[in-house]
């Protein structure tokens, strides 16, 4: 039923298969999108391999280096969509980090430094990239960002990353409101935890997924392909009315107290 034909649809934060952007990239796909996929280059050109052999299958008409710290970068990538596709409809920011420091011990240990790396990365970025994506969504468009329950309530290690996801779904209804009379949408997914590369950076990631498949109304879970599927109908005309939310896709763990 969901139908993405036709929209151009940029998809930051595929590192590798495990990638919740790889799950979201594969549903987009599926829908009917016409893909572009952006990766973090390293000096070696590693992920820039990775993330192409990965996606090879699905045809991105756009491949591009964007690391979220390089305003560089970021006006090349959207320099690129303005050139080749015109248009931008959907833009999926699926992209955190922090220092692994900073996600283990004290909270109250958290350096200046950590601080400001974890909200740059994590939550300015969904600022900067809607600011290049409103001139170029011009019939409307879908902004989509992953967030997780640590930035609402406290969640052991999460740590400074609860901060940034915190001001993530914050910058979601500020953007959602400015954005709103363009018919640009903005919302959030907050994911249940899953193992990926940046998960494994949290300590005690296998404990807390344990937890929710004990705990969790549907005794387990999610997946990359179910997280994929919100942002799919999120991007899509099925949620034309949807914005500035934030939408659990976490078996349903949000809801309990115990
Ligand atoms: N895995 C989970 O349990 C979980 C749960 C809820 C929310 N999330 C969120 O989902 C999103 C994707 O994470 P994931 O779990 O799929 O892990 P992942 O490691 O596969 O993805 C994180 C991505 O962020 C990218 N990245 C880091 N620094 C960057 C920079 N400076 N510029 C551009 N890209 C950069 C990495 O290259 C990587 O592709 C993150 O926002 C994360 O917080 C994850």
């Amino acid at each position: 039923m969901i139908n993405l034909t036709a929209k151009n649809a940029l998809v930051t934060g595929i590192a590798n298969n495990r990638s919740i952007a790889w799950g979201i990239a594969q549903q987009l796909s599926s829908a009917g999108a016409n893909l572009g996929v952006t990766y973090l280059p390293d000096e070696r050109g590693k992920m820039e391999k990775k993330v192409a052999e990965l996606t090879a299958p699905l045809q991105p008409s756009l491949f591009l280096p964007c690391n979220v710290q390089d305003d560089e970068q970021i006006q090349a990538t959207f320099d690129a969509i303005k050139e080749n596709w015109g248009r931008l409809d959907v833009l999926v920011h699926c992209l955190a980090f922090a220092n692994r420091d900073d996600l283990t011990g004290d909270f109250s240990a958290t350096s200046r430094e950590g601080f400001r790396t974890a909200l740059e990365i994590s939550a300015y970025s969904l600022v900067q990239l809607a600011h290049y994506a409103k001139p170029l969504m011009t019939e409307g468009g879908s902004i989509v960002t992953l967030t997780y329950l640590g930035g609402v309530r406290v969640v052991p290690n999460y740590n400074v990353m609860g901060i940034a996801k915190a001001a993530l779904e914050m910058n979601v209804r500020y953007l959602a409101s400015e954005l709103g009379p363009d018919n640009i949408r903005v919302n959030g997914i907050s994911a249940g935890p899953i193992r990926t590369l940046a998960s494994s950076a949290v300590g005690g990631i296998l404990d807390m997924i344990h937890h929710v498949e004990a705990v969790a109304p549907l005794r387990r879970t999610v997946t990359q392909l179910e997280v994929g599927n919100t942002a799919a109908f999120l991007c899509s005309e099925l949620s034309s009315g949807i914005t500035g939310q934030i939408i659990y896709v976490d078996s349903g763990y949000e809801i309990m107290g115990m």
